[in-house]
């Protein structure tokens, strides 16, 4: 058996450029990302958040527990170019809705074109506006319940938006959460970053809540290394 020096293993399994291999192949054999996809992702540098979308495994998990979930609707905080957003929209089908949540109206601007061309735009409702604000007026308004909620928009609210999500579902629904791990900062509880603190609260918050089963996935790829929380509400 071949052994290797412990900084070799770190030097081999620290390669984003091994990640991003795998990504591409796995991208390419699996998944039909079409040309609408493609320029909802590539849209994503005009944004104010360049690069900030999820890589196309992820916005295929998110489609996949979707329709494993059977959502009909679908509430998403953090639009930016709207590219996992159109991944949710296909999962739920033409009688299906994804309500949106985007705080900056450039960026909605740039994601409702990529919702027209990639022919989902009559499923999507696209909200601007800080998201703690369109949640709440959601609540006040009697909004449907959702089906599935993917919260990635600002990480020190975090925790603001599961409380919303709380609001806006029912047992049964899923709740995601994206960017939880952060080059594995969020196991740094002395942290000062807002945003890894957002990750933990709302983690602690999860795991207090008596109807919610979670638990967190680990990712590494054309995105570095990250994650996601995955909770269902029972
Ligand atoms: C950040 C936010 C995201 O939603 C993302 O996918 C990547 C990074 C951030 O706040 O740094
Ligand atoms: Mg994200």
């Amino acid at each position: 058996m071949n052994e290797l020096e412990p900084s070799a293993l770190v030097n081999r399994y620290e390669s984003t450029d091994d990640w991003r291999a795998v990504d591409e192949y796995f991208a390419l054999t699996l998944l039909q990302e079409d040309g609408a996809l493609i320029a909802a992702r590539d849209a994503g540098v005009a944004t104010t958040m360049p690069n900030a979308e999820v890589a196309a495994n992820q916005g295929a998990f998110l489609k996949l527990l979707a329709q494993i979930s059977g959502a009909r609707r679908v509430l998403e905080f953090g639009t930016l170019a709207g590219y996992s957003t159109i991944w949710l929209a296909r999962a739920v089908g033409e009688q299906g809705q994804v309500v949106t949540l985007e705080l900056e109206p450039e960026n909605a601007a740039i994601a409702e074109e990529n919702f027209r061309a990639a022919g989902v735009a009559p499923r999507i409702e696209t909200i601007i506006g800080p998201a703690t604000e369109s949640a709440e007026r959601l609540i006040n308004d009697g909004a449907e319940p959702f089906d599935l909620i993917f919260i990635d928009a600002d990480k020190p609210n975090n925790p603001a938006y599961l409380a919303a999500a709380l609001k806006l579902t029912n047992p049964g629904a899923v709740i995601v959460i994206d960017n939880v791990v952060r080059d594995g900062a969020v196991a740094d509880a002395t942290s000062a970053d807002p945003r890894v603190q957002g990750v933990r609260r709302v983690t602690e918050d999860i795991a207090a809540h008596p109807e919610l089963d979670a638990t967190a996935l680990q990712t590494v790829g054309e995105k570095g290394w990250d994650g996601l929380i995955i909770a269902w509400r029972h």
